[in-house]
């Protein structure tokens, strides 16, 4: 079992942030990556069809044998993380905004927060808020376009710069000096961020800029760890799926992940 390969999803490609942490984490570990692309972005996606499809590709994980799962997806979680545990037997570890970690950090006690639609919606966050950072100022935005714009690879353009700038310039204005990322896409415009950011900030310290791919790979090793799980002998494998098209996956992949990827599909 403990060579079982991990099933790692997301509504596309954002959640190559927490795969490539898992690949160093644990480079033992045989994985399976679905980027349910076809459907992207979950974000304003209504909940029955998230349902759906969160219950398909969870299906096909356990199909292909997997001895754990990983919703690399902040609105997957936000909306089905429960409902998951409770159908399928195998450990799931899964995201929250970074709201803990970001409450310890700030000094102006004033934090951005990047989600999406439904995650900020969710009374899952709303906890967060109401537990950790309720002396804070918040300031949110579901940053609407970032999906498409890593969903189509472009990290760079001055298209992608002005649309970064367009939601961050007015929180840094507001004196934030911590910015949760809450959506696996966005760390892939966290240069970005930071070119705009640089010096900015209060103190002229660098913005702090937050997600939870490691947190959430020291997760799934303590899960693995305890269901005594973890794999002692040599990766053979990670695989690719996706359920948009194929080239256009292998290509935007290729991109984010920087070597070249071969992709199945996935219905
Ligand atoms: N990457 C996802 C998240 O972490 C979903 C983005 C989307 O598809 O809207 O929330």
């Amino acid at each position: 079992m403990s060579n079982a390969p991990i099933g790692v999803f997301d509504s596309g490609v954002g959640g190559l942030t927490i795969l490539q942490a898992i690949r160093e984490h644990l480079p033992n570990e045989n994985l399976l990556y679905v980027a349910d692309s076809a459907y992207a972005p979950y974000g304003r996606l209504p909940k029955d069809v998230l349902h759906k499809r969160c219950s398909h590709i969870a299906r096909f994980f356990v199909q292909q044998g997997a001895k754990a799962m990983v919703i690399a997806c902040n609105t997957a979680t936000a909306v089905m993380a429960e409902w998951l545990r409770k159908e399928f037997d195998i450990p799931i570890v899964a995201m929250e905004p970074a709201i803990k970690p970001a409450a310890l950090a700030t000094r102006t006690g004033k934090i951005g927060v990047f989600a999406t639609e439904n995650t900020l919606k969710s009374d899952r966050y709303r906890k967060l808020l109401a537990e950790y950072a309720k002396d804070k100022k918040i300031f949110e935005s579901s940053c609407n376009g970032f999906v498409e714009l890593v969903e189509s690879g472009d990290l760079t353009s001055v298209q992608a710069f002005q649309l970064v700038e367009k939601y961050l310039q007015p929180m840094i204005d507001e004196h934030i000096d911590v910015l949760v990322l809450g959506c696996t896409h966005y760390p892939f415009l966290a240069p970005l961020m930071r070119k705009i950011s640089s010096q900015q900030v209060a103190g002229n310290q660098d913005l702090q800029i937050i997600h939870t791919a490691d947190a959430v790979s020291l997760q799934l090793t303590r899960v693995l760890a305890e269901n005594d799980l973890l794999n002692f002998k040599d990766q053979e494998y990670v695989k690719y799926f996706t359920s948009g098209d194929i080239q256009t996956a292998e290509r935007v992949m290729s991109i984010l992940l920087q070597e070249d990827i071969n992709i199945q599909e996935i219905i």
